[in-house]
């Protein structure tokens, strides 16, 4: 039986690459979005993976998603917490508003969608959890406290889970993308990316694809003895 794959925010960007590639290698993927419907409609219609709109900031809503999913697709055995949201400034300008939809959704979500999984997964004695955490969570970045924040939490929150899951045979891992050309990379203002691909060795933004790749082998049925890993995908512009 294939196993039942759920992605956070997998219509758009980097979620979107994870979503074909995990269908690629023959698993049943569920794709959640939080706002874009028309994306998510073409994202279903070009791929046959189906959408599911919920918003991963609210715990009630990751319950309910979750069990339709399981419903439709039978019991998930992997999870991928790919949805992200910046909403960059100064902390002597960040509204309280800034800080927090980061902080919910990028931080929260991952309780939300953890919780939502992680009995099945216990009781089944098989999981694979992986954190799309980030290069500014590991190095920090100017302009994104909220958006630091929450990454390094993801960070810390993945090696807390790994201890919890590792005897019921969960792993969670995390990746750290570093800056990937895609439409939140995009939105840094072209002077300011431009400083930063400068600083990328091996030259050049990274490619959604290669996040993906990246996940496709932490989830694997052999990755059993990689647990509470940070694999960065940065093209060398943080080695940690
Ligand atoms: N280090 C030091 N100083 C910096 C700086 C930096 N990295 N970036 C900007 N500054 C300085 C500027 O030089 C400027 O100084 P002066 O006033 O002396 O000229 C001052 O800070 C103000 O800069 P801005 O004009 O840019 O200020 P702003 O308020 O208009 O914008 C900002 C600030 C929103 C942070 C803007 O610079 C920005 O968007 N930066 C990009 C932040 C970023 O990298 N976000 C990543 C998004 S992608 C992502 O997050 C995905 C991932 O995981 C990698």
């Amino acid at each position: 039986m294939a196993r039942v794959a759920v992605v956070t925010g997998g219509t758009r960007g980097i979620g979107e690459a994870i979503s074909i590639a995990l269908r690629d290698k023959g698993y049943k993927v569920a794709a959640n979005y939080g706002g874009n419907a028309e994306v998510a409609a073409a994202f279903t219609k070009a791929t046959g993976i189906k959408s599911y709109k919920w918003d991963v900031s609210d715990f009630a809503q990751c319950q309910a998603g979750i069990k339709q999913i399981e419903a439709d697709l039978g019991p998930v055995d992997i999870l991928v917490n790919n949805a992200g949201i910046t909403r960059d400034g100064t902390m002597h300008k960040m509204s309280f508003e800034q800080w927090n939809q980061v902080i919910q959704t990028n931080l929260s979500s991952c309780f939300n969608m953890c919780r939502a999984v992680i009995e099945g997964m216990r009781a089944r004695k098989f999981g694979r959890i992986v954190n799309i955490g980030s290069i500014n969570g590991q190095a920090g970045q100017y302009g994104q406290v909220n958006y630091a924040a929450a990454k390094s939490g993801i960070h810390g929150f993945t090696k807390a889970l790994a201890q919890e899951g590792a005897a019921a045979g969960i792993t969670v891992n995390a990746v750290a993308p570093g800056y990937i050309d895609t439409d939140m990379v995009r939105a840094v203002p072209p002077n300011v990316l431009e400083k930063i691909v400068a600083r990328i060795p091996v030259g050049r933004l990274g490619k959604a694809s290669e996040i993906a790749r990246t996940v496709c082998f932490l989830v694997d049925d052999e990755g059993g003895f990689i647990t509470g890993s940070t694999l960065s995908v940065n093209g060398g512009q943080h080695m940690y």
